[in-house]
C-alpha cells in the first residue's frame, strides 16, 4: 500500500524529498492541489472544503497513510480528517518547539501563511512553548505565489524579503523557523539576512520521523520501492516537463534552498 502526500502545491515536495531520503522502501502518492494554490490567504472554510476533496480522492486510492505535508492544511483542516478517514494521518506544525530550544537568550522567528499564524493551533503552540516571549512571527505568503510560478530569482526574492524584514532587528535572532513547506526552497535566500550560526529549522524531518513511526507500530514498514505517482488536483502527471519541474525542487532542497 502507498502513502498520501497532500499540499496545495509544490511545497509538500521538500516533505516528499525527506521521506524519499529517510524512507526509500516505500511507495507513495503526490498530490498538489494546483487548482486551489495558494491556500494562505484563503478562508479556514474555503480550505477546508478544497482539503477534503483532495483527501477523498486519496482515500479512493487506498492508501496506508496520510501526511499532510502543508502546515496551513493542517491548521483548517486536521480535526475534520482525522474524523472522517480511518488511516493514520500525520500533520505539520511549526518547528517553534526545537527552535527555541536551540536560541541561547536570543529570539526566535516564525515564518508561515497568514491563514497558519492566525489560527488557534498555532496560538496553542505558542502559549505552551513561548515561556518567556522570545517567539515573533511574520507572515510571508508571496514566497508561496514565487515557489509556484518558479521565481527563484535573487534579486528579486531579496528584495521582497528585504521590504517584509525591514521593520526586524535580525541581529536578536538566534533561530528562524521555516513554517510553510513552501518556505525551505528560499532557505539560501533567507539565510542571507541572519548573522552567522543562525539555526534554520523546519518541521519536515520530525514530521518523517512520525510517519516512520506509525508505519513501524502498524507493522507497515518497507513496502514499496521508492516509487512516486504524482497528482494535480485529481489528475495524474503524465507530462515530462511537470515532472522534471518536481524532480528540480527536490533537487533543490538537497542543495540547500538556493538555485
Ligand atoms: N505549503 C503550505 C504550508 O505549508 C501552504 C502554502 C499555501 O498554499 O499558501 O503552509
Amino acid at each position: 500500500m502507498r502513502i498520501g502526500f497532500f499540499d496545495s502545491g509544490i511545497g509538500g515536495l521538500s516533505v516528499l524529498y525527506e521521506a524519499l531520503r529517510q524512507l526509500p522502501h516505500e511507495d507513495y502518492l503526490y498530490y498538489a492541489d494546483d487548482a486551489n494554490v495558494p491556500y494562505g490567504n484563503k478562508s479556514r472554510e474555503d480550505i477546508r472544503c478544497c482539503v477534503i476533496e483532495a483527501v477523498d480522492f486519496l482515500a479512493g486510492m487506498d492508501i496506508a497513510a496520510l501526511v499532510v505535508a502543508c502546515n496551513t492544511a493542517t491548521s483548517a483542516a486536521i480535526q475534520d480528517i482525522r474524523r472522517k478517514y480511518r488511516f493514520p494521518v500525520i500533520g505539520m506544525e511549526p518547528a517553534v518547539k526545537p527552535a527555541v530550544k536551540s536560541v541561547d537568550g536570543k529570539r526566535v522567528l516564525v515564518f508561515a501563511t497568514p491563514l497558519t499564524l492566525r489560527e488557534s493551533k498555532f496560538m496553542v503552540l505558542l502559549n505552551q512553548v513561548d515561556i518567556h516571549n522570545t517567539v515573533d512571527y511574520l507572515p510571508l505568503q508571496e514566497l508561496v505565489t514565487f515557489a509556484e510560478s518558479c521565481q527563484f530569482d535573487r534579486t528579486v526574492i531579496l528584495t521582497y524579503l528585504k521590504e517584509r524584514l525591514k521593520d526586524y532587528d535580525l541581529n536578536r535572532y538566534g533561530a528562524v523557523v521555516l513554517g510553510c513547506t513552501h518556505f525551505p526552497f528560499f532557505k539560501n535566500h533567507i539565510r542571507e539576512f541572519f548573522p552567522k550560526g543562525t539555526v534554520i529549522v523546519d518541521g519536515n524531518r520530525g514530521t518523517i520521523c512520525n510517519l516512520k513511526n506509525t508505519l513501524t507500530s502498524m507493522g507497515r514498514i518497507h513496502e514499496g520501492s521508492g516509487q512516486v505517482t504524482y497528482y494535480r488536483s485529481g489528475k495524474r502527471v503524465v507530462d515530462d516537463f511537470t515532472m522534471e519541474r518536481y524532480l528540480q525542487r527536490m533537487r533543490q532542497i538537497e542543495e540547500g534552498g538556493m538555485f
